[in-house]
């Protein structure tokens, strides 16, 4: 067992929906016990990721609530907060009830984020309060930064009076512009529009800045620049309440894959160079990047397969984050696991709940991953509705064997229960 005590080797007992024992004894099993073979395995709190697009109410042809639940606990989450970018976006107390509603009976808990702006239009803020009451407790207007500083201030304010999390899409558009690539040498030499790096320190410089000034809890979305970096680590020695996430693609690839011209690997941010990578590889093993989260973006093959520059941006990334990251990165297993449970449960006040210990009278949301099994990824074979992983074909190591949600074995042996 892994987990944020640390490791040993014990059998584990659920009951219902908790755990009932934990023994480094070994224990019998009860008559009629269904025995989940961990062995070879870790067993460790399920991951919990803090940035995935569900696309349900709007987009089911990309993704569901059901189907992209599945594709979390496969992927070893218990624990996904569903991204408020839907159709129409999670701005009012109507469309969060929907999500919590259409996520009962799901492979995963589902949790809506709530938009910061009516529409995501970054004109007017959202009913916070209300939202905040029906249990939200991240705010973002995801997909796209808020332009307006003003705005993000008052919204830093209510989210500090309401204690909940500002998370924040760090471009901004006016730099952005309609670039579709890294900004640099690379991006003239294939003739495609830039997205500069600067466009990201700019709202992250900003941001840490009201955040300083609110006392507002701030998350950084999908940083994927070696400056941000550098601003976050300055925030948090002056004492800014920030956290920051990195996805498992940002770590593992480079604008190198776009020479390809594959619209797969065409995402905001976009991926950078590899000092921006080893920077954010860096920053996550000392812990200046506290979280790995998916940003799973399912997109239909007509939204990819087009011209680089109409293409939609984003990858899946739910059944391929964990095996990625141990694949690539050489960062002891507890940093991994902490980076995608325990601290993401913090953040996302899921704490008691999600990203464990592993300890009797705890929820029983457990994930048991076989750290030696190789994979090949097949997309058709993934249970994402969409296609859309950057990974296809690549040989993986480190799989989920089995996830539990509440005690419910939802995955056993690399299938899914429900
Ligand atoms: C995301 C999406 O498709 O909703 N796309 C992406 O490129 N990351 C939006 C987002 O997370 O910014
Ligand atoms: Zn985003």
């Amino acid at each position: 067992m892994v987990d944020s005590t640390g490791r040993r080797r014990a059998d584990v007992l659920v009951k219902g929906e908790a755990i009932a024992a934990v023994s480094e004894a070994g224990l019998s099993p009860p008559a009629g016990a269904l025995v989940l073979d961990a062995s070879g395995c870790f067993v460790t709190p399920g991951l919990v990721d803090l940035h995935c697009h569900l696309r349900e109410p709007g987009d089911e042809e990309a993704e569901s609530i059901e189907t992209g639940a599945r594709a979390a606990a496969l992927g070893g989450f218990t624990a996904v907060v569903a991204m408020p970018n839907t159709q129409p976006p999670a701005d009012c107390a109507g469309v969060v009830r929907q999500v919590l509603d259409a996520a009962k009976g799901a492979c995963a808990d589902v949790r809506p984020a709530g938009t910061l702006t009516v529409g995501r239009e970054g004109k007017r803020l959202a009913p916070m309060a209300e939202l905040a009451a029906l249990g939200v407790k991240i705010f973002t207007d995801d997909g796209a930064g808020v332009a307006d500083a003003g705005l993000m201030r008052r919204a830093m304010e209510y989210a500090s009076a309401l204690g909940v999390v500002v998370a924040d899409h760090c471009e901004d558009a006016s730099l952005a512009g309609s670039g579709v690539m890294n900004e640099g040498a690379l991006s003239s030499r294939l003739g495609l529009p830039g997205r500069p790096a600067v466009s990201e320190e700019v709202m992250v410089l900003r941001d840490l800045a009201l955040a300083r000034v609110t006392k507002a809890r701030l998350h950084l979305l999908h940083l994927s620049t070696a400056e941000a970096v550098g601003a976050v680590q300055a925030a948090k020695a002056a004492g800014v309440a920030v956290t920051a996430e990195v996805t498992p693609h940002h770590l593992a690839l480079t604008e190198d894959a776009l020479s390809s011209y594959s619209t797969l690997y065409k995402v905001n941010p976009p991926l950078r160079t590899s000092s921006d990578r080893d920077a954010l590889r860096a920053a996550l093993a000392s812990g200046v990047l506290d979280a790995i989260a998916t940003d799973h973006a399912p997109h239909p093959p007509q939204a990819k397969e087009t011209s680089f520059c109409d293409a939609a941006p984003g990858m899946t990334g739910l059944e391929t984050a964990l095996s990625v990251v141990m694949t690539e990165l050489e960062v002891p297993l507890e940093r991994l696991l902490a980076a995608m449970s325990w601290v993401p449960a913090r953040i996302a006040g899921l704490w008691g709940v999600h990203g464990g210990p592993v300890a009797p009278g705890s929820p029983a949301n457990i994930c048991v991953l076989d750290p030696s099994r190789r994979w090949v990824v097949s997309p058709a074979r993934l249970a994402s509705r969409s296609t859309n992983t950057a990974f296809a074909g690549r040989e993986l190591t480190g799989k989920v064997r089995h996830t539990l949600l509440f005690g419910e074995p939802v995955v056993v042996d690399e299938e899914a229960q429900r």
